[in-house]
């Protein structure tokens, strides 16, 4: 793929050679289909149509010097694609077929994978949704299970260097009882307007408060968020986030570094005790924050007043990094290697 300016890549669509997909059928899962179209044909009243049975996850595969290509934590990413079929009612899909599906869309697009040092990796998009027909209100009993790579760059354009983000205080992405810890459509489409709001205004994201009380901390867009006080790792504990992986790796990286680690609800106000904030996800990897305003409060909260990320979060970052390109010691055994 020489046509592929690696270094620069967006993170955007691309189209692959081929993904894979497993239709669900009279309670069972069907073996792997390889196909090489861009395209689905479904029922006009399919599910994921109109109510919104629909869930996706979101990995990477990332070549190491070494010429290895390994996935970060893909049972993880399992995991939650389960138990977000589970809260919307939809088939689960299995361990092994999701890690089967993976797998062969990987190998079979290898050569979309980003070389090492490129800064760029393989994205991975699983998705699941009722393709089964319903005009009620009602569960499909026909699902899609399928599985699209795309090589991908930085999520936002600053890449690890620091933005800004705006506080949403007119959208909430999720209920606190609703569907804001499953990687669910709806989450995002709530979320779509406000982000629009914010890139016009000239911010990278938007930070979303609880929907009950608008008092703490939930998350940074497409992403978690985190903050680091002295030697201390805190990000928000609440039940309408996505449980992220990313960040989830971090907490036991901020401890092996000898770091204190505190998941609890994070009041807004604490933002001016931090020293370092930020936003993490598999996109976003740590998108260090620069600037948080509250244009209705009119207040606003600067960091990186050198221009620079922190030292924290530039440690956190280049470990996670290593880890993931393999080119650190895989001490928590995060990384399967994709034999070819
Ligand atoms: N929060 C939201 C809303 C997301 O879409 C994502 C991306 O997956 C994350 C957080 C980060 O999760 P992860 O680190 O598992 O990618
Ligand atoms: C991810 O980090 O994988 C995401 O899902 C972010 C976004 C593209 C939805």
């Amino acid at each position: 793929m020489d046509h592929i300016d690696w270094a620069n890549l967006p993170f955007g669509y691309q189209k692959t050679n081929y993904n894979v997909r497993s239709y669900y059928r009279e309670g069972e899962w069907g073996k792997i289909e390889v196909s090489d179209s861009e395209f689905v044909s479904i029922h006009m009243a399919a599910t994921g149509l109109h109510y919104g049975q629909q869930a996706f996850e979101g990995l990477k595969a990332y070549m190491g010097k070494d010429g290895k290509v390994r996935l970060f934590r893909w049972d993880e990413n399992a995991k939650r694609m389960q138990d977000s079929a589970n809260g919307i009612m939809m088939a689960v899909p299995p361990m092994e077929l999701f890690k089967e599906a993976v797998l062969k869309a990987v190998r079979m697009n290898a050569e979309f994978i980003p070389p090492h040092g490129t800064g760029a990796a393989l994205y991975i998009r699983p998705l699941l949704f009722g393709s089964g027909p319903r005009v009620g209100v009602k569960p499909a009993d026909e699902f899609l299970f399928m599985v699209f790579v795309t090589p991908v760059g930085a999520y936002f354009k600053e890449g690890f260097n620091p933005v800004s983000i705006m506080v949403s205080r007119d959208y909430d992405r999720a209920a606190p009882k609703g569907t804001g810890r499953y990687k669910v459509g709806g989450n995002y489409a709530a979320s779509l307007t406000i982000g629009e709001i914010a890139h016009k205004e000239g911010y990278a994201s938007v930070l979303f408060l609880d929907a009950r009380e608008k008092k703490y901390i939930d998350e940074a867009g497409p992403a978690n968020f985190f903050a680091i006080k002295g030697n201390t790792y805190i990000t928000p504990l609440s039940e309408s986030i996505l449980p992220s992986i990313t960040n989830k790796s971090l907490m036991v990286l901020a401890e092996d570094m000898g770091m204190k680690v505190e998941r609890r609800k994070v009041a807004l106000e604490e933002l001016s005790e931090f020293d370092e904030v930020g936003a993490c996800g598999t996109a976003a990897v740590i998108s260090p924050i620069r600037r948080i305003a509250d244009p209705e409060m009119g207040t606003e909260w600067n960091y990186c007043l050198d221009g620079k990320a922190g030292a924290k979060s530039t440690q956190l970052y280049q470990r996670l990094l290593d880890i993931q390109y393999g080119d650190a010691e895989d001490k928590f055994g995060w990384t399967t290697v994709v034999d070819f």
